[in-house]
């Protein structure tokens, strides 16, 4: 079977992984040069796959082109399947620019009886009222009789070890019930457990309830952490005894705000729907957007008070953030909340650096932050706001002058949790 993968990031990369893996002939397609350049010269540009992840590919028989007509012909795919992103547009809307030039790309190699499936987290509908028109009119075949056109959420969760493409459940959805079997038959090759949505458009809003519900979530305990640091209670300690609860609750937890490529953008796609069809606004992503989007203010308000009780101010003080990538443990900044950070803090005079073990160098707004070259560097405030298990908490809680903790990970005299 070909498959051709179309976006070779955190998203196309495991899955074409996993199905040079299970023997198919895997073509990666990407606008890059220079991510197509490296794979096929063994190098990975994702934290998730090692170089020695992408030789073995290669080994197997999986190429990365930029060159759409080395698909065509006796190349071209059975299985075509979208992985490109998709960002907010300036207005804070859907950014389907990439989708869109992917599906004139998989127009172009598309063959009866082929199946194309989009997995770019995007807003309900797509698929059928955005996909399916483009490839009908640049093919002139129709979708669910001269071929399968499915949307399937991708569900990656970089830097989980325990949960990777085979062991995660894969929702498919189609546009006809035999679209759906078409995508399920090829998902059940790289995938232990597929479930089957009634249509595309559920499998499309699968994908946004799981991640507005993180958001919505994620913004409860925030708001929370914001009075309880006012009313004298440590909601690190109350989290942990809720979650003894055997049932009826999962724990999440407060943060200097979110950060990544789902949770602060995917929910904007949902409730640019509603608003868009429904003429009115979807409350809770509002309102969670409201809050989390306030936490890296917070956080420096907050760093602004611990000073003050050191008889500092922030202008000219010395502030050391550590982590400054969205995720413990991966190198991605996409959306950090350290960069807002970074900038208020900058705005209001602190002189910073950071340490990351994961971040050679880093910038904000184009302005070069030097690196410490430890994680227990002096510095008047320290400020945690990723928790990389490369970090030696203990060693930094009592090496710090002052440490401002982001993530209720460390204890101890001179220690401020969020
Ligand atoms: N990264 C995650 O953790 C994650 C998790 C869930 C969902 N998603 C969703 O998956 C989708 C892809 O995200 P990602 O994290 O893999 O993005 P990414 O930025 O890591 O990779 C996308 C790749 O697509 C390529 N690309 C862009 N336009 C293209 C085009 N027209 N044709 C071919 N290639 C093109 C880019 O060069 C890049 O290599 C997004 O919709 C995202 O919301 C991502």
């Amino acid at each position: 079977m070909n498959v051709v993968i179309i976006g070779l990031g955190y998203v196309g990369l495991p899955l074409a992984q996993e199905a040079v893996r299970v023997g198919l002939n895997v073509t990666g397609f990407d606008v890059n040069p220079r991510a197509v350049d490296g794979l096929n010269a063994g190098r990975s540009h994702i934290d998730d796959l090692t170089d020695g992840d992408i030789e073995m590919m290669v080994e197997s028989g999986f190429r990365a082109t930029t060159d759409l007509a080395e698909l065509t012909g006796d190349n071209a795919p059975d299985v075509t399947v979208i992985c490109v992103p998709t960002p907010l547009s300036e207005s804070d809307g859907p950014d389907l620019t990439a989708v869109k030039a992917a599906t004139d790309s998989a127009a172009a190699i598309l063959k009866q009886g082929a199946l194309i499936v989009l997995e770019s987290t995007t807003y309900p509908g797509t698929t059928d009222e955005v996909i399916r028109p483009m490839l009908e009119k640049a093919t002139g075949l129709a979708a669910g009789i001269d071929f399968h056109l499915a949307f399937s959420p991708e569900r990656i969760d970089p830097g989980n070890e325990v949960y990777g493409i085979r062991n995660t459940p894969k929702v498919v959805g189609g546009l006809t019930p035999a679209c759906t079997d078409a995508a399920a038959d090829f998902y059940g090759t790289v995938c232990d457990t597929v479930v089957k949505a009634k249509t595309a458009r559920e499998a499309e809003m699968a994908k946004l309830l799981e991640n507005t519900y993180r958001h919505v979530n994620i913004a409860l305990v925030n708001e929370m952490a914001i009075f309880c640091h006012e009313l004298g209670v440590d909601l690190w300690n109350t989290i942990d005894c809720a979650a003894t609860k055997p049932f009826g609750f999962q724990a999440f937890y407060p943060g200097p705000g979110v950060g990544g490529h789902c949770i602060p953008i995917d929910p904007n796609y949902l409730s640019y729907k509603v608003r868009a069809e429904l003429k009115h606004p979807f409350r809770f992503v509002e309102l969670a957007q409201e809050i989390n989007s306030r936490m890296p203010g917070y956080v420096v308000d907050r760093a602004a008070e611990l000073l003050n009780t050191d008889a500092k101010p922030l202008n000219g003080a010395k502030v050391l953030l550590l982590g400054v990538t969205y995720k413990k443990d991966i190198a991605d900044q996409r959306e950090s909340p350290a960069r807002p950070i970074a900038r208020k803090l900058l705005q209001r005079g602190a002189v910073l650096a950071y340490h990351d073990p994961h971040v050679d160098s880093w910038q904000v707004d184009g302005r070069d932050i030097p690196r410490a070259a430890s994680p227990a560097d002096p510095a008047d405030l320290t400020i945690l706001l990723q928790a990389h298990s490369a970090y030696d908490l203990a060693d930094i809680a009592a090496k710090a002058h002052l440490l401002f903790d982001t993530r209720g990970k460390i204890s101890g005299e001179s220690v401020y949790p969020l």
